[in-house]
């Protein structure tokens, strides 16, 4: 089972040129970009870890998979090839593709809550709790408390507290509980896994009360990796053997392909109840596509069979995690706050303990994002208090977000250990002169999901 190269399972074919920029000029891009780093146009960033998400390099055999793209509107041969690979690794029976995970995520919304249900989680990633809140219900993440300790080195920090989520289903009645839907693994609090245990744990609370249990399956690989390594009796099982006994513990998943799918468009829903598939169905047609495209043209649906094939060998798994980890421990060692234990697709720097001296409602994550941009053309990625927070001047009230971080989300097969080399050292060194970090102030922003489209203005002095 081990893989004994410390080197990408792979070689370069072709490649993407950067443009090189300097510190002067990257000054002006922010500035003119009012210092969100969203829009930044991405040929300005030298290296670019905003998120995970749609960013793969695909291999020759998925490019090739695009080739044999067929495009007729109803029954591809793509198609039947994606549907087979799905029931493959997960063991549902009725799948029903769509563009990307949020489809999926509104269609699953749609068939299982009614207005004032409540779908429980470990954490929602943001379009699904959006999603929850647009039909009437009530998103509740239940993580273990370890799951927001930035230094606790639990193995397992994405895992449900099942007293707690047992105890909710008691006290609120199961008849007002829609759902429960774990992420796998947990990327709110830095690609955290989930264990066997506790996937069985929550399988078990769901039958106990007849609730459906569903995975967010967006990195099942990388989960079933972490379970592999760090749960006992998994040493010697093959990723694809272990995402299988995770997939059977539920009812269904839906999956954003865009990361562990290895493409840059996808997604799915699984399904293991017949009924709740024809519901499906319905709203599949209407939002997306007719049932055997769901919103992709037939070479994506190629490209995402041959994807997810891929992202279960064990050698590619290995160097993956090994990368992000070079990232993550490199930083830990030079004594930069890090969330910990490194997770599976990124690196959290804990803004709450790299900046204390400013406060959260001068948004410490959106300053170091800025910085980091300007230092070394790094594009990381603010989650805290204008993600996840609110204030309001007038009544002097301030709602704190749990976590205040820069996320460096590691795209799958793109960046050299140059590049996280390069990063690495950016870091260290704005860590190094953090005392100069300065807050920023909101200029302008909408009401909601502000920290995509928001001005921002650094505070001066
Ligand atoms: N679930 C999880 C756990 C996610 O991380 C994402 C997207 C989605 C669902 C939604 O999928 O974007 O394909 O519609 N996460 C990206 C990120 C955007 O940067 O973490 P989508």
């Amino acid at each position: 089972m081990e893989f004994q190269f410390n080197a990408e399972p792979y070689r370069i074919k072709v490649v993407e040129p950067l443009k090189i920029t300097t510190p002067e000029e990257r000054q002006q891009i922010l500035k003119k970009a009012q210092y969100n780093i969203f829009k930044i146009p991405a040929e300005d960033v030298f290296v670019d870890l905003l998120t995970d998400s749609g960013t793969s390099a695909m291999s020759q055999y998925q490019w090739a998979g695009m080739m044999a793209g067929d495009e007729s509107y109803a029954g591809c041969r793509n198609w039947f090839h994606l549907e087979k690979v799905i029931q493959d690794i997960t063991g549902f029976p009725y799948i029903l593709p769509t563009h990307q995970g949020r489809p999926a995520e509104n269609i699953l919304m749609m068939i299982h809550l009614r207005p004032g249900n409540a779908a429980l989680s470990n954490m929602f990633f943001d379009t699904t709790e959006a999603h929850v809140r647009n039909k009437g219900g009530l998103p509740i993440d239940l993580i273990i408390d370890e799951g927001l300790q930035t230094d606790s080195d639990h193995p397992f920090k994405g895992n449900v507290d099942v007293d707690k989520l047992e105890r909710y289903i008691c006290e609120k009645g199961k008849e007002n509980v829609g759902l429960i839907h774990v992420t796998v693994t947990c990327n709110n609090n830095g690609g955290q896994p989930v264990s066997m245990a506790n996937l069985r744990a929550i399988r078990e609370v769901a039958d106990r009360y007849g609730l459906p249990f569903y995975l967010d399956a967006a990195r099942f690989a990388e989960n079933a990796y972490f379970i592999q390594q760090r749960e006992a009796g998994y040493a010697t099982k093959s990723l694809k053997e272990i995402a299988r006994e995770m997939f059977s513990l539920a009812d269904g998943c839906t999956m954003s392909a865009k990361k562990d799918g290895l493409v840059n468009i996808g997604g799915f829903l699984a399904l293991k109840d017949e009924e709740k598939y024809r519901q499906a169905q319905q709203a599949l047609i209407l939002l997306e596509g007719f049932i055997t495209y769901g919103g992709m043209a037939g070479r994506d649906l190629e490209a995402l069979a041959i994807g997810l094939t891929e992202v279960l060998d064990q050698a590619y798994m290995e160097n993956r995690i090994r990368q992000v980890h070079l990232l993550g421990e490199s930083l830990l060692k030079a004594g930069v706050p890090a969330i910990q234990p490194i997770g599976g697709h990124c690196v959290m720097l804990d803004m709450k303990r790299f900046s204390p001296h400013i406060p959260q409602e001068h948004f410490p994550a959106e300053a170091l994002a800025a910085a980091l941009y300007i230092d070394s053309g790094t594009r990381g990625c603010g989650l805290g208090q204008l993600a996840f927070g609110s204030e309001d001047p007038q009544k002097g009230v301030i709602h704190y977000s749990p976590l205040e971080v820069v996320r460096l989300a590691i795209p799958r097969r793109v960046y050299t250990d140059n590049h996280i080399q390069l990063v690495t050292e950016s870091v260290i060194r704005l860590y190094e002169e953090r005392t100069k970090l300065r807050g920023m102030r909101v200029i302008w922003a909408p009401p909601a999901l502000r920290h995509f489209t928001a001005h921002l203005e650094p505070l001066q002095g």
